[in-house]
Order: C-alpha cells, then structure tokens, then sequence
C-alpha cells in the first residue's frame, strides 16, 4: 500500500501578533467582511457551520476535507447555544476528558492523545483533515500540522488565546500563497518546512546575526508567494 497523502490542515483567523480569540474566549472583534466571507464561503464552505449554509448561498459544501477536530473550549459555545453537531457535513471529533459521549449522529468527543490520534487518522483512507483549533489543541498537534492557512486580520490584540499554545519551538512553514483583501485581511497559505540543515545553521554564528540568519533562512525556504 502507498503512504496516506491525507493531511492535517490547520485554517484559522488570527490577529497579527498570534491571536486567535480574546482572553474571554470571544472572537466578535474579528470584523466579517463581505468580501472576505464571500471568497471564503467560495473557496473553503466546509469550514463554515452546517447551519450558516442557506444563508451564504453554499448548496453542498463539498471541499477536500471530511473531518474536523476541535478542542471543547471551541465546540461548547455551539454547545451551549443548541447546536450540537456543528460542522454536520464532516466527521466531528472533539477532544475533551469533561465532557459526556455524545449521543449527535457523526460526532464523537475523543480523550486520548491526539498526536497518536491524528497520526492513525492520517493512515486510513479519506480526504484532508481540517484543524478548527483552538490554541490548546493546536499546540499539541503542531508537530503534525501539513499546512498552516492563516485568515490574518490587521488587529493587534495584546493578548488573547494563542494559535498554538505550546512551549517555545520554532516550526517551520513555505509560504504558498497569498491574497490580499481589501478590508486589510490578508490570506496566508503555507506548508510545513523541514528544519533548517545543520550546515546551514552552522552559518548563523555571530550573536545577533543569528536571528537575521533565520529569518532570511525562512525566507528562503519558502516558494514564492502567488
Ligand atoms: N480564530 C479562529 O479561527 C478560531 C478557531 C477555533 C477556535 N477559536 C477560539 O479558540 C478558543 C478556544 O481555544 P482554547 O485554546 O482555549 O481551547 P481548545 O483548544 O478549543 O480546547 C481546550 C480543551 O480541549 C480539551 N483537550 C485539549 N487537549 C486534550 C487532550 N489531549 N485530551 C483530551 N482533551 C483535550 C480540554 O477539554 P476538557 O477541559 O473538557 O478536558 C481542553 O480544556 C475559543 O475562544 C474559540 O472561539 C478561534
């Protein structure tokens, strides 16, 4: 059998100092801009709630996911506001040690490792596997995150829930592609990059040129954005 091309992609909206929601857990600051949301709706409408579909004109939410995880801290306020199945046209998993088993036809609320997890997810067959977030899963997943597309927002938020909660390691991604709105948002795609060659490293010795080192590393790296 060939290797699983399945991928774990993590498609969120940030703030430009890493911000995926504020401290409280709201995300109302995020501004909805027609624009945005008609391209998005367009390009990525499985990523939009079951139940936001007629509104948005999105008949079949087809795409390239059919799966999407989600820690409880982002699936409760659906929860709590009667909707217990979300994202109804894929398969749910949320993580959660709290919460009961669900009893919603096609979600599941998981508790084990979700390294080990999303690693045997990516053995069996079917389609692209859409990290919803939040901070706290993506943190663990990191490691195992393909592709990274970012809903940039030009807010600066201070502080708030991190995109990826975690200790301090610098993951690398390629720029893909870009597209700018404008509303000011800007659409970033990557993919995971391997870890710079210890020759390579080995070129950023003088103290403060390492950091440029790395930069101008990431740089080239990364394809050329479209
Ligand atoms: N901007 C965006 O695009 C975007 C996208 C998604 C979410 N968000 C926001 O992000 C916020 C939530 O992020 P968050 O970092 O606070 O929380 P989170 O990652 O959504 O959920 C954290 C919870 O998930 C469960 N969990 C995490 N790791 C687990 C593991 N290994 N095993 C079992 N359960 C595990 C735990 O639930 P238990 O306590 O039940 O065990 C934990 O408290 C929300 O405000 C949401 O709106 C924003």
């Amino acid at each position: 059998m060939g290797v699983s091309l399945r991928k774990l992609v993590y498609y969120v909206a940030s703030t430009l100092d890493g911000f995926i929601a504020a401290p409280d857990g709201s995300y109302d600051f995020f501004p909805v801009e027609p624009d945005v949301t008609a391209h998005l709706a367009a390009g990525w409408p499985q990523a939009f709630p079951t139940f936001s579909h007629p509104q948005l004109g999105i008949d079949r939410p087809t795409g390239r996911f059919d799966t999407v995880l989600m820690g409880r801290a982002t699936y409760e306020p659906a929860l709590r506001a009667g909707i217990a199945s979300p994202y109804a046209h894929l398969r749910q998993y949320v993580f959660s040690r709290s919460l009961p088993p669900s009893t919603a036809p096609g979600l599941e609320v998981f508790a084990g490792d979700p390294v080990a997890f999303v690693r045997e997810l990516k053995g069996r067959p079917g389609g692209d596997i859409w990290l919803c977030g939040g901070g706290n899963l993506a943190g663990q997943l990191l490691p195992e995150v393909d592709e990274l597309v970012v809903k940039l927002h030009p807010i600066v938020a201070g502080s708030g829930i991190p995109l990826a909660a975690r200790g301090f390691e610098a993951h690398r991604f390629a720029l893909t592609g870009t597209r700018a709105f404008d509303s000011g948002l800007v659409l970033l795609h990557y993919v995971a990059a391997p870890a710079p060659s210890a020759p390579a490293a080995a070129l950023a010795t003088p103290a403060g040129a390492a950091a440029d080192g790395a930069a101008a590393g990431v740089t080239a790296e990364g394809a050329p954005g479209r």
